[in-house]
């Protein structure tokens, strides 16, 4: 098992759809193959590896002025709880700093995001991807 020595973090390096995949699979989501690479490419994110070993990421898109979402914050089950994410994330509010920050938060990880200092905010609102 990695200690936090091992891991190490990327910004925008080139990622395969296999890769990207794995790690989606890993946490029970899916993800189209076809453009998960173009998604990636099209947003700002940091990668977390052991070794050649994709293990997780967290990517944005932002404005640079005024505005930036977090979507896809992601770790595979063996790496989490050694504060990864949180450094993703945190890695993320600091390239956008003085932006306001948007997510949404799935089921049972409200308290991950508090750690990384959100806040709920009763007026967001969305539109679900119609499919
Ligand atoms: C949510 C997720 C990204 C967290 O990754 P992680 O690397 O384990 O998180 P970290 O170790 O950086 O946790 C940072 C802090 O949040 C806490 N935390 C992490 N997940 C938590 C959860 N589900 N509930 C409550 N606290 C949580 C940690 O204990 C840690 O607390 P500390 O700073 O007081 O020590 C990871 O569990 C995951 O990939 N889940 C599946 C995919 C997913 O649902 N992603 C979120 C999309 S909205």
């Amino acid at each position: 098992m990695a200690i936090k020595q091992d891991i190490t973090y990327k910004i925008n390096n080139s990622v395969t759809a296999t890769e990207l995949i794995s790690v989606f699979k890993s946490v029970g989501w899916k993800k189209n193959p076809e453009n998960i690479v173009s998604a990636f490419k099209n947003s700002y994110y940091i990668t977390a590896y052991v070794k050649r070993k994709l293990i997780g990421f967290a990517r944005a898109i932002s404005d640079r002025e005024c505005y930036t979402s977090i979507f896809d914050v992601i770790l595979v089950p063996e790496y989490q709880k050694k504060g990864v994410a949180k450094k993703m994330v945190l890695m993320i509010k600091e390239r956008f700093k003085g932006t306001y920050f948007f997510l949404t938060y799935t089921e049972g990880n409200k308290e991950f995001y508090e750690k990384c200092g959100f806040k709920v905010n009763k007026r967001a609102m969305w539109i679900e991807r119609q499919v």
